[in-house]
């Protein structure tokens, strides 16, 4: 039977980031580890604060390669992965590209449509590790920020597989993640890959083009990032 954990004290939070991983946690301890995300929008309840990787703009990483690497948008179809919040699928969309955007929580597919009304993505409630059939070998470029780290380890395999298929033939697929090394120790939600973890990408078929390695500093503490482009 499902459990329903809660989250504790949501309104009164003041260490966020640290309940947010002790109920995700808490989930992931109770084998459901993908259901801690309803639980958590639904409760902030819109309210941004809440949520801890909403910064209610498109990611940086993504503008800064959108804007370095010129790539073809008109009549080109974009899926985002994950989507949170919507901004980066709404950046993909003001480029240019006919973006399908999906989410496994129904409440943050509801708050990206309140957020952009007038928007041309298409949002979806979907679960990545059962995705729509349609999906296979659809998409000129997928956007993965994110959501791999933000699953158990168990499951990247799964979902790697799962995401190389969504792309079509000459497809650019973007990963942008926490990274690590291998003797690093993983402890709670986000799990930041290692270079070998993403390289499964190449292992099932994909092209690496570009592994990018670096700090990124715009959150208090700098964050080791990888970035990285593949093709197909
Ligand atoms: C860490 S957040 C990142 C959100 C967004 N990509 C961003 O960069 O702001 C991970 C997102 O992936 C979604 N997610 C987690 N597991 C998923 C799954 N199996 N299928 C679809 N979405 C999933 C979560 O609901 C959450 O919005």
């Amino acid at each position: 039977m499902k459990t329903k954990l809660l989250l504790p004290h949501l309104s009164i939070m003041t260490e966020n980031r640290s309940t947010v991983q002790n109920l995700a946690q808490q989930y992931i301890e109770a084998d459901q580890p993908t259901a801690w995300f309803e639980v958590l929008y639904s409760q902030a309840n819109n309210d941004e604060k809440l949520i801890p990787w909403a910064d209610m703009k498109p990611n940086h990483n993504l503008v800064q390669w959108l804007d370095d690497h010129k790539i073809q948008t008109p009549g080109k179809t974009a899926l985002v992965i994950g989507c949170g919040l919507g901004d980066d699928a709404e950046e993909l969309s003001k480029r240019g590209f006919n973006v399908t955007a999906f989410d496994i929580s129904p409440s943050a597919i509801e708050w990206c449509k309140q957020r952009f009304p007038d928007s041309s993505v298409n949002y979806q409630v979907a679960d990545l590790l059962n995705p729509p059939s349609e999906w296979k070998q659809n998409f000129d470029f997928i956007l993965e920020s994110y959501t791999l780290q933000s699953l158990p380890p168990s499951l990247s395999n799964q979902a790697i597989d799962i995401i190389a298929k969504f792309l079509s033939a000459q497809g650019t697929l973007l990963i942008i993640c926490r990274g690590r090394n291998p003797e690093d120790k993983l402890d709670k939600v986000p799990y930041p890959l290692t270079k070998n973890d993403v390289m499964k990408f190449v292992d099932i078929g994909l092209s690496l083009v570009d592994f990018e390695d670096y700090f990124d500093h715009l959150d208090s503490q700098p964050t080791r990032r990888f970035r990285i482009t593949f093709t197909k």
